[in-house]
């Protein structure tokens, strides 16, 4: 995925750079960090998997906290690289279990492999809407589902005030073209240079993620912010 709008030299990179973060986005990552926390703590998990992980693994600090095991899973290879070349130089990989893999969430049952049948307890996070720049969310929660492992899903509000926090966010990142347009899943924001990211609807996104075998809960944080935590049934796939 060398040419990916995501790749280190394109423009996708100016959505993680904070200068073009309005203060709202600040505070959802500040308190993303927050929520991480609390979600490891409230089940005893054995690893992590952060798909969107990027260069940054927004999760990372917290996985080494907690002494479990991370896979940070991002599809553009160059990020992957850049991001392997930082742990060594940061020595983090030391600290706890870490695998870096470059590919599609939704191959997540051939990525990790062999190592699914030592994760006791697993979850995968998404961080800063890197669910919203999925090709197929229902193929994602499927597999997910699937692997029997929990999910989070950091996104935005699909409310007036979060659309326009948002719109802001992508304005300042100067892309060409923005277009805001609604269907019945959400709210799209796309762009000439590959911009493509949802914010989907409360009412869509819990029935997708309950389809598929999960146990919802849903909460508010930061202005625009909604985390939604889903708890496998693992007997779905049993049966
Ligand atoms: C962390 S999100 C940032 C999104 C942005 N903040 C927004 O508002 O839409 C971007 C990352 O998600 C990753 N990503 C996109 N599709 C993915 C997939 N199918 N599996 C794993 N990561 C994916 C991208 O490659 C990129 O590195």
């Amino acid at each position: 995925m060398k040419d990916s709008f995501y790749s280190k030299k394109k423009e996708g990179q100016r959505l993680v750079q904070s200068e073009n973060y309005p203060k709202s986005i600040s505070v959802f990552l500040h308190d993303s960090k927050k929520l991480y926390k609390q979600i490891l703590q409230f089940k005893s998990y054995s690893h992590m998997i952060e798909a969107g992980c990027m260069n940054i693994g927004f999760a990372l600090d917290c996985a080494i906290d907690k002494n479990i095991s991370y896979y940070g899973v991002d599809p553009v290879s160059d990020l992957i690289q850049d991001f392997t070349n930082r742990l060594t130089l940061l020595n983090k990989s030391k600290k706890i279990h870490i695998k870096l893999l470059c590919g599609d969430i939704v191959q997540i049952k051939s990525l990790i492999k062999e190592d699914l049948k030592q994760i006791s307890k697993g979850i995968v996070i998404f961080p800063f809407n890197s669910f919203g720049n999925l090709s197929s969310p229902e193929d994602a929660l499927f597999e997910i589902s699937k692997c029997g492992l929990d999910v989070a899903i950091f996104t935005y509000n699909t409310d007036l005030s979060s659309t326009q926090i948002r719109y802001k966010y992508y304005k300042n990142c100067s892309f060409n073209n923005l277009i805001q347009t609604q269907d019945v899943k959400g709210i799209l924001f796309s762009s000439d240079e590959g911009l493509h990211s949802y914010s989907y609807n409360k009412k869509f996104l819990t029935e997708l993620l309950e389809q598929n075998g999960f146990d919802v809960q849903v909460r508010h944080f930061a202005q625009l912010g909604i985390l939604y935590i889903g708890h496998v049934d693992k007997r779905v796939h049993n049966e």
